[in-house]
Parts: structure tokens; C-alpha cells; sequence
């Protein structure tokens, strides 16, 4: 960040404390029905991102909690101010998405010295004492990854012989569209994909590169890979956005997504599930946005100091090809 845009973000904190100090004179949090929650996120990258920021907003506002929301524009730095703010302020909880898995150490152990609970949300972190935080809820994205390599084996395997159809002379061989480097998505979606994938020789990945979760990048991406690589059969994409930027490139130069290359993301926003209906991507592994409610209620007993789970992961779908498309409800996002 330079150091004009620092300057404005602690002046946006700076005012946003203000303002709130301003109402602690008028009324103070412990007179408050509702607690205060903090909530850091991580931006708006995608129609995802915005389904989970509508949904933590929603549910904040129907359950009575006062919600503190800052968008840390994709930026570590950001959110570690935010989380500073919360702690000056002594909201009752904090939680916030972590853009990456690493990092978190100094602001957790200050937010637990505040005696302040910290709940982690949607991508899990990687720290080297878990009492730094009460809990995660979010999804297994390690299953998403395996999800998807799941239905890989499937669309290769001989329904007749029940064999693979592909083999290290013959490889099937997949491109990645990876998501934020660092991020957990990122890390456990490709984790459980090559996992599920390992002990079959004729699946090879020619190809792995970051898209950051961004339509345009995909795009980008796709547009590279077509002007180097010729022979590729599978794409594997982290995330719908980044997908449908594939598809745009594909497009342009005549080749037909889900019939000449196999297409596999995760999401499931509305635009991709009409993308499976018209036969231009094979599978969806649905990843759930909408944690708001969930959110708001671990909120809730951890503002009662009460104990909650580990890890909550949402419930999630697979949509695939070989499916009746005709009863998805609509997706929201
Ligand atoms: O952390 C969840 C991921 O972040 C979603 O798959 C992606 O679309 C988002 O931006």
C-alpha cells in the first residue's frame, strides 16, 4: 500500500473509532440490548465475496447484534488494523476472513490479552497454538477439492468395465486455476485434488497458476495457456469467477467449454449453474457463502462466554453434468 492510501485507511479507522466513541458517550456497549461485533472482511472479488458480506450484514441486522464491518480491499495490513480497531474499541466479539492462512499470531494474542473472543471465518488459518482463537466456521475446502477430483475419475472411467480410461502413456492432462496464493482455498482445494488423484498415474496437472479468485484474470490466464499449451483436456478452476473469465477466452477462439475441454469449479453462483445447464461446465462443488446465521450465533454464545465447537463446516452440494438441472433453486448469488 503507498502511502496515500495507508493514510487514508487509518483515517477512515480513525474517524469510524471516532464516530463509535462518539456513540459509547451517548449510550454504552454493557447498556446495549445486542453485543458488538467486529467483523473483518476481505473484500469483494467476487459475486461469492458478495454473497457473504449481504449475508453477514443480513443476519447481523435480523438478530439485533451491532455489526462493526470493514473491507480490507484484499490487503493483510487492512485487516490487521481492523482487528486493532475492534480491540480499542473492546467490542464483546470479533471475527474476521482471513485473506491468507499465515500471519495472525501477534494480533490473536493481543485480541486474546483484551479478553476479546475471536472467531474465524470461511478460510481457516494455520497458527501454532489454536487457544489463539474459540473457533472456525466456514467450509471444507479440502473436500471441495476432492469433491472435484471425484467427479474427474468418474467422467473417465468406463461405465461398462468400470476401468480408467486414461493412463501415464495416455494421460489426461489438467490445467489449474488456482485461487489467492497463500489463502486457504487456495491451498486445501488444490491439497484434496491431487490427493484423490494420487494413486491414478494417467491424471496429470501440466499446469497451476494463481487467478486470485478474479473473473479477469481467469481470463487472462486462459489466454495465456491457449497461446503456449495446445494439448490440454481438463480445466480445474478454484472458483466460479475465475471460470467464466476461462470460458470468455475459450470462446473467443472458437473452442466449446464442457465439450472440447472439461470444466470443473467451485462455487456454484447462478452464473455457473447456468453454464452447467447449457452444457459449458461438467461439474459445480458448491462452497456455501451464506454464514451470516451461523455467524451471528456463535457470536452470540461467545459474547455469553460460552464454549463453542472447533470447526463448523457448512453443508454443501455438487452439481454435475449427468444431474436433473431443472430443480436447482435459485442460488442467491
Ligand atoms: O474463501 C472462499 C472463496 O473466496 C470462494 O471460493 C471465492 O469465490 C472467494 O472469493
Amino acid at each position: 500500500m503507498n502511502s496515500k492510501h495507508s493514510f487514508l485507511y487509518n483515517l477512515i479507522i480513525a474517524l469510524a473509532l471516532l464516530c463509535l466513541s462518539f456513540l459509547s458517550c451517548v449510550k454504552k456497549p454493557e447498556e446495549t440490548k445486542g453485543i458488538i461485533l467486529g467483523f473483518s472482511q476481505i473484500g469483494a472479488e467476487s459475486a461469492w465475496r458478495n454473497c457473504n458480506t449481504r449475508s453477514v450484514q443480513e443476519a447481523a441486522a435480523e438478530a439485533g447484534i451491532q455489526l462493526l464491518f470493514f473491507n480490507a480491499e484484499q490487503k493483510q495490513e487492512n485487516q490487521i488494523k481492523a482487528i486493532r480497531s475492534f480491540i480499542a474499541y473492546q467490542v464483546d466479539v470479533i471475527a474476521f476472513v482471513p485473506i491468507v492462512s499465515d500471519g495472525w499470531e501477534n494480533v490473536l494474542v493481543e485480541a486474546k490479552a483484551a479478553e476479546i473472543p475471536v472467531l474465524v471465518c470461511d478460510r481457516e488459518i494455520n497458527i501454532y497454538s489454536e487457544s489463539l482463537y474459540a473457533g472456525y466456521l466456514g467450509t471444507d475446502m479440502l473436500k471441495e477439492g476432492r469433491t472435484a477430483a471425484e467427479y474427474l475419475l468418474k467422467k473417465y472411467t468406463d461405465p461398462e468395465t468400470g476401468k480408467i480410461s486414461a493412463d501415464r502413456r495416455n494421460p489426461v492432462k489438467i490445467v489449474e486455476l488456482q485461487g489467492t496464493e497463500g489463502s486457504a482455498p487456495a491451498i486445501l482445494r488444490a491439497e484434496g485434488f491431487r490427493e484423490t488423484l494420487a494413486e491414478h498415474p494417467g491424471f496429470e496437472i501440466i499446469y497451476s497458476k494463481s487467478g486470485d479468485f478474479l473473473r479477469s484474470k481467469g481470463y487472462e490466464l486462459m489466454c495465456e495457456i491457449l497461446e503456449g499449451l495446445q494439448d490440454f483436456h481438463v480445466i480445474y478452476s478454484h472458483n466460479d469467477g475465475m471460470t467464466l473469465g476461462a470460458i470468455d477466452a475459450m470462446k473467443e477462439r472458437g473452442i466449446k467449454p464442457g465439450e472440447d475441454i472439461v470444466i470443473i469449479s467451485i462455487d456454484a453462483e447462478q452464473a455457473a449453474i447456468n453454464a452447467l445447464r447449457r452444457g459449458e461446465i461438467n461439474c459445480v462443488v458448491e462452497c456455501n457463502p451464506k454464514q451470516g446465521p451461523d455467524i451471528m450465533r456463535l457470536a452470540n454464545s461467545l459474547a455469553r462466554k460460552e464454549a463453542i465447537p472447533r470447526v463448523i463446516f457448512m453443508e454443501e452440494e455438487v452439481f454435475t453434468e449427468w444431474d436433473d438441472l431443472s430443480n436447482i433453486a435459485p442460488r442467491g448469488y
